[in-house]
């Protein structure tokens, strides 16, 4: 009997396809509406903080101020990474993409945790918490070791947000700057199976070790369709020069039939949420910094493309602006991206081990059969 699995052809990409239960995040495309465990993005955004976020993520609910407290405190403590792996970053060539070095010194933390292969909910926890208080150690240390300058080490006082922007740019954020930071954590955190979280649910579906699974994910972050697209913003914008190039730009730009980066979806067919508040965060720090230039661009951008395509704008598109005014360069933003990710990454690895099964799915067979082997000087 055959076992042939039926046609995909209908949902190419895997597209509208549920392939995982999940109790983490939902993304209603048509409403533009995303939730984690329940609640409204614009609620969370508002009013909570990114740690607060992550229990929630992995707990299925708000923290009581004892758990939350302690969660700080743990992620504090583990702030500092083995002095091994800052060793070996050092050895890196200096122009090495810091997504490169972030998959490479990610994986290499595993040898430093005699604990990382565990994947009981207690140990998984435990490493989560590793992964997620380092993960922007490294992205920082790079920053200062390919720029020549001392490795800033942790302040155990601060928080996730705080401590990522002092050990980048070796000195405290204004606290305007920092909330705005951890605001844009607590909106890249998850995202339902988006293409890097799909990857670390495949590879923590194994019983693969939790530092395994999230160097996979950083591995399919990378990508321009996915976390890449924040920095190729930035380099369009930048490529556009003005504003009074955009619409000659963008007329040769969909005339070769380019893609807009930070335009458009796979889920979501209005607004996304995310965008919301960003485009919100890069007017504010363009008003602050006196230079409101990106954020002209980048409307004028998304009304073009809203005219003349019908397409929005989604969490990439004015993150680019954002960060770049926070003086982050611009490949160092899919770093950041995973550095938020991490925590959704992690949330959905501590679902997948909690209720395990290998995630084998088929492929349609569209090759030939029956073909006989033939020498190869008969070829
Ligand atoms: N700019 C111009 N045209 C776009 C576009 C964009 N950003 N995104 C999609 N389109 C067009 C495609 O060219 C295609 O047109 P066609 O039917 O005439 O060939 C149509 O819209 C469908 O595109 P497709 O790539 O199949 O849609 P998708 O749902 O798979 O795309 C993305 C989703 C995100 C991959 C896509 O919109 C994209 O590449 N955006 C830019 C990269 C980006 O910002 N990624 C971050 C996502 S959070």
């Amino acid at each position: 009997m055959s076992t042939a699995p039926e046609s995909t052809a209908a949902t190419a990409g895997l597209r509208g396809v549920v392939a995982a239960q999940s109790k983490i995040g939902d993304v209603d495309g048509e409403k533009g509406i995303l939730i984690y465990q329940g609640y409204d993005i614009h609620d969370l955004a508002e009013n909570s903080t990114f740690e607060e976020v992550i229990y929630l993520l992995w707990n299925g609910r708000l923290p009581k101020t004892g758990e939350l407290n302690d969660l700080k405190k743990q992620f504090q403590a583990n702030y500092a990474v083995p002095l091994e792996v800052l060793e070996m970053m050092k050895t890196f060539p200096k122009d090495a993409n810091p997504m490169d070095v972030l998959r490479t010194s990610i994986s290499a933390l595993g040898f430093y945790d005699p604990n990382g292969h565990g994947t009981d909910r207690e140990t998984a926890v435990k490493t989560a918490i590793k992964l997620t208080a380092q993960i922007g150690t490294l992205v920082a240390a790079w920053e200062r070791i390919r720029s020549g300058k001392e490795v800033v080490a942790p302040d155990a006082s601060l928080s996730v947000a705080e401590n990522f922007l002092y050990m980048f740019r070796g000195e405290k954020a204004e606290e305007d700057e920092a909330r705005i930071f951890d605001v844009a954590l607590i909106l890249h955190a998850d995202h339902e199976l988006n293409a890097s979280t799909f990857t670390t649910r495949v590879i923590s579906g194994t019983l693969a070790d939790i530092y395994g699974a999230v160097t996979g994910g950083i591995a399919a972050l990378a990508g321009p369709l996915h976390g890449g697209a924040n920095t190729n913003v930035m380099k369009m914008l930048k490529e556009i020069g003005s504003e009074d190039q955009i619409d000659s730009w963008l007329d040769k730009a969909l005339e070769e039939k380019r893609k807009i980066m930070g335009i458009g979806h796979a889920v979501y067919k209005t607004e996304d949420p995310r965008a919301t508040w960003l485009r919100k965060f890069s007017k504010q720090l363009g008003e602050k910094k006196g230079d409101l230039s990106w954020f002209n661009m980048s409307q004028k951008i998304e009304k073009e493309m809203l005219d003349r395509k019908g397409m929005y704008p989604n969490v990439d598109f004015y993150s680019a602006s954002a960060y770049y005014l926070m003086d982050i360069p611009l490949d160092q933003f899919t770093p950041i991206f995973a550095v938020s990710r991490i925590s959704g990454w992690t949330g959905h690895i501590l679902e997948q081990y909690g209720n395990n099964k290998l995630i084998r799915p088929r492929a349609e067979y569209i090759g030939e059969r029956d073909l006989k082997y033939t020498s190869i000087d008969g070829r």
